[in-house]
């Protein structure tokens, strides 16, 4: 029996329903905050991504050679794609743009809970407005968002600047070494790092500063920062909002295009793969060809948001089943219209199924049977079951319409 490939999923209608109510509360939060939908192709010309991040990051993508000899990538991401489309086609529209997608990608990583290599991302982008209060727009939207969605999360926000200024005579590569042991909190390599380097003195301030959740000490630790107005606004404008963050200047984020202030969610249920949110202020239009614009956005990791949700994520819709006899089936055709015209979703037997197993399956699938017999075809009327409570009764077309209704906007 042939199967999906590896670190790809199949979902069935339970799933699709309960992610599609989700990715709609994701949808009218964005819409509400004036982020308006795009869409860019599933693949790119490889170098779109190989330009900023390098040769080595094509070992983490799905990159082939179409019958062109073109090379091209399925994207592992979509900001890259936004900021090509954004110099492509609206360079000249109004500032700032609020974009967001939600769209699948695709990562070549080894597939456990959580990860997976077609993955979903609710994504934002705010081109063109390099102000703190643009910043603070973008984590209070990442935040609504999450809240939303109904999951538990913690939401981290950091800046690079604070890390690279005491880093500023490290070499490049060190530095990200250091870099990713910050945002890991792994000290011990951390340590091994810098005695290599022969600058043991540089533990305690790094140390210090990924664990320091006072502003005010960060900087006094950092140095004199250049954008420390900015983020003290930033910060002062999410204080202002009441969002709920802790301060981590640790956060090192994997994608190389961050140039601010970074920050990442994480699901307070999920194990290794808790990550559901990661996003930033980074600029990328000018190796494209564009001008030096300055964006902030992030991405939702949608799957990871369903898993913390779980259970509680499934929705129940209400369903009428049509149940009639050979005289009803006329009538129970034009009944059937009119729930289904109602808004109300509406299944009828395509089985040849005679009325007591009609009955039966409907208890098995739907919440109401709408009984259709011989009597029911020549009063115009309706018997309507409730077939949770068992509750029956026989009354107007109109009349069945409204129960059935309310309950479903009640559900
Ligand atoms: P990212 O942190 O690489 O950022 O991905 C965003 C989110 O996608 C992660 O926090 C995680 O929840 C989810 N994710 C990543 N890889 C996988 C996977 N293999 N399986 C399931 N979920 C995954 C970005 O992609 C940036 N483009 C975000 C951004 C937008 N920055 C600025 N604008």
């Amino acid at each position: 029996m042939l199967q999906k490939p590896r670190g790809t999923r199949d979902f069935l209608p339970d799933e699709m329903e309960a992610r599609r109510a989700v990715e709609w509360r994701l949808r009218d939060v964005a819409r509400r905050w004036g982020y308006r939908e795009v869409c860019t192709p599933e693949f790119e010309d490889l170098e779109l991504f190989t330009m900023r991040s390098g040769e080595g990051i094509i070992g983490e993508m799905y990159v082939f050679e179409d019958k062109g000899g073109r090379k091209l990538a399925l994207r592992p991401e979509i900001t890259a794609a936004v900021i090509r489309m954004y110099i492509n086609e609206a360079k000249v529209a109004p500032k700032p743009l609020r974009w967001c997608y939600f769209a699948d990608c695709f990562r070549y990583e080894r597939p456990q809970k959580g990860r997976y290599r077609q993955f979903w991302q609710f994504g934002v982008e705010l081109i063109g407005a390099d102000t703190a209060i643009a910043d603070a727009e973008v984590i209070m939207l990442a935040a609504d968002m999450l809240n939303a969605t109904g999951v538990r999360y913690e939401l981290k926000v950091g800046h690079l600047s604070f890390v690279k200024n005491l880093l500023k005579d490290v070499e490049p590569a060190l530095q990200r070494t250091i870099r990713a042991q910050l945002d890991k909190k792994d000290f011990e390599g951390l340590k091994a790092t810098l005695d290599g380097m022969n600058r043991p003195e540089l533990a305690e301030s790094l140390m210090t500063i990924v664990s320091c959740q006072d502003l005010k000490k960060a900087f006094e630790i950092a140095g004199d920062i250049p954008e420390r107005e900015r983020i003290e606004q930033t910060m002062g404008y999410l204080d202002a909002a009441g969002v709920r963050y802790s301060l981590n200047l640790g956060i090192a984020r994997g994608l190389d295009y961050y140039t601010g202030i970074v920050f990442e969610g994480f699901a307070d249920n999920l194990g290794a793969e808790n990550q559901i949110l990661g996003g930033g202020v980074y600029r990328l239009a000018h190796l494209f060809g564009g001008d030096d614009v300055a964006s902030c956005g992030f991405a939702i990791g949608f799957d990871r948001v369903m898993v913390s949700l779980g259970e509680t994520a499934r929705t129940k819709e209400t369903v009428a089943a049509i149940v009639c006899t050979d005289e009803g089936r006329t009538r129970a055709l034009a009944v059937a219209r009119a729930f289904r015209d109602a808004g109300i979703r509406t299944e009828m037997d395509l089985m040849g199924r005679g009325f007591g197993a009609q009955l039966g399956h409907a208890a098995k699938s739907a919440t109401f049977a709408v009984i259709i017999g011989q009597r029911e075809a020549a009063s115009g009327e309706v018997t309507l079951k409730n077939l949770q409570s068992g509750e029956q009764k026989t009354i107007t077309l109109e009349a069945a319409l409204a129960e059935v209704g309310a309950v479903g906007s009640r559900g």
